[in-house]
């Protein structure tokens, strides 16, 4: 709900209030981002200023301000939310209140980019639009809010007004000051097969400006989701911020401490070779940012993100149905396949419960690997004499869905697109391109080469029985033609994913980079799942899912049991640990099945018939993060019933240590006054005792341990 009362904005959610005034110098004051307030008139704001600071006529020092959308340079010398050179070819600027409007059932939707819907739910956006007379520079701030959820999206629309071309250098989706107080910054840097790993570090004096990525998407090296979080927040206690942006392409999150300890936030584009000309009347729109806050710690802000994300971002029809149990024959065969080796692993795979098979890179191009045809799309008949619709045929014949590896975005320098169209891939004019895996990438910010992306891949689409698309892209971005170029890119890739997923709804598409290299909101908006990392190592896993699960909902997180010695790590777990730790994700598997011993067979049947019990728990349950394997030799996480019913708990004791006893593990989200029974050993547990007391899992004697219990209530 949204509440004006004179020149206060209360946007109240569930549990959350987002409060705003106008001051009576036209100024746009932040007064509160928090736990829920009962609403009042805010508008009375003191102007307070110190000798020494640079100040207004009217004696105010925006330095020591609060503020929604701070400009710098005037009186505020923090910095800004945005930048732009005005016609006098300096960046000073300062954004008055000229208007609000608040519009009823609705939640802001930016053209050409991905954002929240609103799904069923009460939403209200708050549009303000903030001027400056000189510059002619037009701001509207966008605020949406949900009744039923801790949110607020939050976007911005520049406009020049002015008579001469006015240029942007940096426009962020959100700035947030949050005011004085202990936090940590908790953020997500990695890099291949490393994806998304956990830091946490106080926030001191200064700005940390390199919570980015300009590697062309939003990347291993840096998450597009970051917390701040009070210094003692853990995960089940404490005020945390989350800022979670939905854009998939060079991102940039900054936190910066001010001289008297003030805290302010920005979540948007990356400014780094970022420019964007507007001539008279032009307007430009950032990306939307989520903004989320909890009383409950980081689990608390987890669950709430999670929940959203599950409910109003994906338009799939799949974002909410149970996701088949496949087999990928990427790590059992990698470019060495044909027909017949890829239906013996159908078969055997069908043998144990797999619902769905997925043909994975090479099988185009006259060398059948990447290095040759993509970009052409020419099927390999080589390989595959029936073509991908008989394949496809086949396959469905043995029991199984059948599902087609892509990488639209990229092509190989030889394909006969490229040569027939020498200016299609990403370059500039005077100097040869990088390659990376004999890659080059298609200039997205071409209208004519997205259609020739979105015909060619419908083409296949439309000719074969394909019921999942895993959607890789495998080099970052390169020879970028000129500033600004990184979000044209990404328009251009929203476009292409926009018209071949809404063209094939009944396709259940999976987003991929290099592994976990484009794991973001913007993704989710059109494919409800991502590949979460190359790395497949049930031990590195444990790392990656937790702090990925921080973010996302595990329903987005592809998890595939993967042959030992593990391809990218050379390490040996058991195949039970390996099930354990992808049982809370969109559980497969990646090897060659063909190669397994009777009694793996068996004990691979026994998992899918698990993962197939859990996997609307892993579609609409509450996940909690119960042990670190950040901070311990443990990891534990659980994901229960909304309404208690049940709960899935997993434990895993990494490295086995002689004469140690174990951490005991207290369950979360339980109903207290009722029993549970243990599926498994037929034991009975009270939920209060599993909750308060907690139970030691028995490991067995070896390294790489994991310990898995169902729980039903009784
Ligand atoms: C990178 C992906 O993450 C892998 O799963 C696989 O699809 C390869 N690309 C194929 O080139």
């Amino acid at each position: 709900m949204i509440i004006k009362n004179n020149n206060t904005f209360h946007l109240q959610g569930r549990n959350i209030s987002y409060i705003m005034a106008v001051s009576s110098a036209g100024d746009l004051i932040h007064i509160h981002f928090g736990k829920k307030l009962r609403d009042r008139d805010y508008s009375d704001i003191k102007t307070v200023w110190h000798d020494w600071l640079a100040y207004t006529d009217d004696g105010i020092s925006l330095d020591l301000y609060p503020q929604e959308y701070p400009s710098y340079g005037h009186s505020d010398l923090r910095f800004p939310s945005y930048s732009v050179k005005n016609r006098h070819g300096n960046h000073i600027t300062q954004l008055k209140f000229k208007s609000a409007v608040i519009k009823e059932n609705a939640v802001q939707q930016l053209e050409g980019m991905p954002s929240l819907f609103q799904g069923g739910k009460t939403a209200q956006t708050l549009e303000i639009t903030m001027y400056d007379e000189i510059a002619g520079l037009e701001a509207v701030l966008s605020y949406t809010v949900y009744d039923e959820y801790d949110v607020v999206l939050r976007s911005a629309r520049l406009k020049n007004n002015s008579d001469c071309e006015m240029i942007i250098d940096s426009a962020y989706s959100a700035s947030l000051d949050i005011g004085k107080g202990e936090h940590d910054l908790i953020y997500f840097p990695g890099a291949w097969a490393r994806e998304r790993e956990l830091v946490r570090e106080k926030i001191s004096y200064g700005v940390k400006i390199d919570i980015s990525n300009a590697r062309g998407g939003s990347g291993h090296s840096m998450n597009p989701f970051i917390m701040v979080a009070e210094h003692n927040a853990d995960e089940g206690h404490g005020a945390v911020y989350g800022l979670s942006l939905i854009y998939s392409g060079n991102h940039s999150s900054m936190v910066e401490c001010d001289q008297y300890g003030n805290i302010r936030i920005h979540q948007g584009l990356n400014p780094f070779r970022f420019q964007w000309s507007l001539e008279n009347g032009e307007e430009f729109t950032t990306p939307q940012s989520v903004l989320c806050y909890s009383e409950n710690g980081i689990g608390g802000l987890s669950r709430e993100l999670n929940d959203i994300y599950r409910s109003n971002l994906c338009r799939s029809k799949w974002s909410d149905r149970e996701r088949p149990i496949l087999i990928n024959n990427w790590e059992a065969t990698y470019f060495d396949f044909d027909e017949e080796k890829i239906l013996d692993i159908a078969k055997k795979a069908k043998d144990v419960g797999v619902e769905l098979f997925v043909l994975d890179d090479g099988w185009f191009g006259d060398k059948g690997s990447c290095y040759k045809g993509l970009g052409d799309w020419i099927i390999n008949k080589k390989k595959l004499p029936s073509g991908i619709s008989g394949l496809a045929d086949k396959i469905n014949s043995i029991g199984l869905k059948f599902g087609l590896w892509f990488e639209p975005e990229n092509i190989n320098p030889d394909s006969e697109i490229l040569l027939s169209h020498p200016d299609w891939a990403v370059s500039v004019s005077d100097r040869a391109s990088s390659l990376s895996i004999n890659r080059l990438m298609f200039d997205l910010s071409r209208d004519d080469v997205c259609d020739y992306i979105i015909n060619k891949i419908s083409g296949i689409l439309r000719n074969a029985n394909i019921e999942y698309v895993k959607w890789d892209m495998n080099r970052p971005m390169t020879d970028i033609p000129y500033d600004g170029y990184n979000h044209k890119y990404t328009l251009g890739f929203y476009r292409i994913m926009d018209a071949i997923t809404s063209a094939f709804p009944d396709i259940l598409f999976e987003g991929c980079s290099g592994g976990g290299g484009r794991f973001d909101a913007g993704v989710l908006a059109y494919m409800p799942q991502i590949w979460t990392s190359d790395n497949s190592d049930a031990v590195s896993r444990l790392k990656i899912q937790y702090s990925t699960s921080m973010g996302y909902p595990v329903s987005s997180m592809t998890a595939h049991v993967t042959a030992v010695p593990n391809h990218q790590n050379g390490r040996v777990t058991p195949l039970g640990t390996r099930a354990a730790t992808a049982y809370c994700g969109i559980f497969g598997y990646e090897l060659d099945i063909t190669k397994m011993k009777d009694d793996e067979l068996l004990e691979i049947a026994d998992q899918i018939r698990l993962s197939k019990e859990l996997r609307h728990l892993v579609l609409t349950g509450d996940f909690y993060r119960l042990i670190s394997p950040y901070d311990t030799n443990y990891c534990a996480w659980e994901m229960t019933a909304k309404d208690s019913s049940e709960a899935f708990l997993f434990a895993c004791r990494i490295l086995s240590v002689a004469n140690s006893s174990d951490l005991m593990i207290k369950l979360k989200g339980l109903d207290e006054n009722s029993d549970y029974l243990d599926v498994d050993t037929g034991v009975i547990y009270g939920g209060d005792e599993l909750m308060y007391r907690g139970i030691e899992p028995v490991y067995e004697k070896k390294d790489f341990a994991a310990v898995s219990m169902l729980l039903k209530k009784l």
